[in-house]
């Protein structure tokens, strides 16, 4: 089964190639490498066109060319904060350009698609395991595009029948178990990479912003989920849609939830090393906790994480980062 991924040179989107790969699907990666890397390409060793899913000739080609029977959908540009100095960056790239993308699914038949959803939708939660029905009351531009594309996906399934799967992540986090691939954005604004990188002496000390919120310990509560448990609920979410199932979104986290001083502990602890933290006032627009109530795609789609542990994300994100001091450029 061919599948295109478009995004498949980045984070996510790369370790999800890996696995399809692995369980002999067919991937294509279809990315601009506006923020993936051409390194990554290398160490797939897959089909790569460089093209941006704004452009419909290109993408005609090249699911004609590659027989595509379904896409995972990656793309997109991802800051909180970017997005509300910029919105119309959001607005036009990941609807502009990703009604473009639906244009070329549907007038190649394309019946299937998987797109990447983010607990950014929901906004500031009322219950927390957070469940799919809960409210979608996001509270900035990046979470409005996200939540806008999940509505128009669902619409293009009423009108046209089209069948898709919307994954809400949580926090992506670690790498790749054996080392191959790993997390490089620039600019890095993750938290874990940031907490790795202050423990390295990268840089100087980490910020901690909030020490008074209602958690164990004051700091955000944040569910960091496996990169590899996210690209196998991709498979998982296929799988389903090629099994005739309807359109719908699931969660994807550990449920258990994590602050931040508990996860730049977990830091020092596998790192052996220690991290200056210092504590900086709430920023406007942060939730106190975000975790996911992942119940559903457990019943329904059998996902069970093989990596459901803070201390083995932070190891494998760990290792990628320490060997490589500049990203996919080291
Ligand atoms: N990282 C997280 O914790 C997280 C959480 C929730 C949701 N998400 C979503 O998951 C997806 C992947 O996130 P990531 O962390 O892997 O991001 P990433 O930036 O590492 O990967 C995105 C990829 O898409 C490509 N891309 C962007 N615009 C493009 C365009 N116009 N045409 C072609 N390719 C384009 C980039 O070059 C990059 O390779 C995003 O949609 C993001 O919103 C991520």
């Amino acid at each position: 089964m061919s599948i295109l991924v478009i995004g498949g040179a980045g984070y996510i989107g790369s370790h999800t190639t890996l696995t399809l790969k692995e369980r002999g699907y067919q991937p294509i990666v279809f990315d601009s490498l506006e923020l993936g890397h051409r390194k990554v390409i290398e160490i797939l060793d897959v089909p790569f066109v460089h093209g941006d899913y704004g452009d419909l000739g290109a993408l005609n080609r090249t699911i004609k060319k590659y027989d595509v029977d379904a896409v995972m959908h990656f793309g997109a540009y991802a800051s909180v904060g970017d997005s509300v100095v910029d919105p119309a960056k959001y607005y036009e790239s990941n609807i502009g350009r990703g009604l473009v993308l639906l244009r070329a699914v549907l007038d190649n038949g394309i019946k299937n698609f998987i797109f990447s959803s983010s607990a950014a939708t929901y906004g500031e939660p009322q219950i927390v395991p957070i469940p799919e029905n809960h409210p979608q009351k996001t509270t900035n531009p990046y979470g409005e595009t996200k939540l806008m594309f999940e509505r128009i996906l669902r619409d293009y399934d009423h009108a046209f029948g089209l069948k898709s799967v919307s994954l809400r992540y949580f926090n992506a986090a670690g790498a790749d178990a054996e080392g191959r691939l790993g997390e490089d954005h620039t600019p890095e604004l993750h938290i874990l990479p940031l907490v790795i990188d202050a423990a390295l002496g990268r840089r100087p000390d980490i910020k901690v912003f909030g020490t008074d919120w209602d958690t164990r310990d004051g700091s955000c509560l944040r569910d960091f989920v496996h990169v590899y448990d996210l690209a196998d609920a991709h498979i998982r979410a296929l799988e389903y849609l090629k099994k005739g199932g309807s359109t719908t979104a699931y969660n994807l986290g550990n449920s258990y939830g994590t602050t931040v001083l508990e996860a730049i502990a977990a830091v020092e602890k596998v790192s052996g090393k220690k991290v200056t933290v210092v504590p900086a006032p709430r920023r406007p627009g942060d939730p106190g906790r975000l975790a996911a109530s992942c119940d559903r795609i457990r019943e329904e789609l059998g996902w069970d994480p093989k990596y459901p542990d803070i201390e083995t994300i932070i190891a494998h994100a760990y290792k990628w980062r320490e060997s490589h001091p500049n990203g996919y450029n080291s």
